[in-house]
């Protein structure tokens, strides 16, 4: 089973979206084996953006994300990392389609709404960075016991 990191930026936490964005990836299939709230710090927001650091928009980047709390979560799923990635939708908010969660919700690039990591190894880094390894539960997900 593949596992990625996936945070819901200061700015869909502001606006309320936790739920929404969460319901996009249940309704996928995809199981989250953990969650939280979280103040980023400086540090934290350069280790999880070291690709970008030197680049134009890093500081706007770093400033944003450490504007308020994000919630940061793993998720689990077979092809994750990128079936993930289609669901979130383009970097560009002018390039996100209709139907992704950056098409749907999103306006201004970098307020993008939601962070999703672009490689198994890019989602190991980023999860050792927001949590410890006993954070994340192990557990079978099964619809047809409940209802
Ligand atoms: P990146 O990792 O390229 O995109 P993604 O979030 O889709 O993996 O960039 C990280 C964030 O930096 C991106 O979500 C928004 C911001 N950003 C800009 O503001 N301007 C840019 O030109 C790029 C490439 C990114
Ligand atoms: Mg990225």
């Amino acid at each position: 089973m593949d596992r990625t990191f996936l945070m819901v930026k200061p700015d869909g936490v502001q606006r309320g979206l936790i739920g929404r964005i969460i319901s996009r990836l249940e309704d996928k299939g995809f199981k989250m084996t953990a969650g939280k709230l979280v103040q980023v710090s400086r540090e934290q927001a350069e280790r999880h953006y070291a690709e970008h650091v030197g680049k134009p928009f890093f500081e706007e980047l770093v400033g944003f994300i450490t504007s308020g709390p994000v919630f940061a979560m793993i998720w689990e799923g077979d092809n994750i990392v990128t079936l993930s990635r289609l669901l979130i939708g383009k970097t560009q908010v002018t390039e996100a389609l209709p139907g992704t969660i950056r098409g749907d919700f999103a306006a201004h690039t970098p307020f993008n709404l939601i962070h999703g990591s672009d490689s198994p190894e890019s989602a190991e880094r980023e999860i050792a960075n927001f949590f410890m390894p006993e954070e994340s539960v192990r557990y079978e997900k099964s619809v047809e016991t409940w209802v």
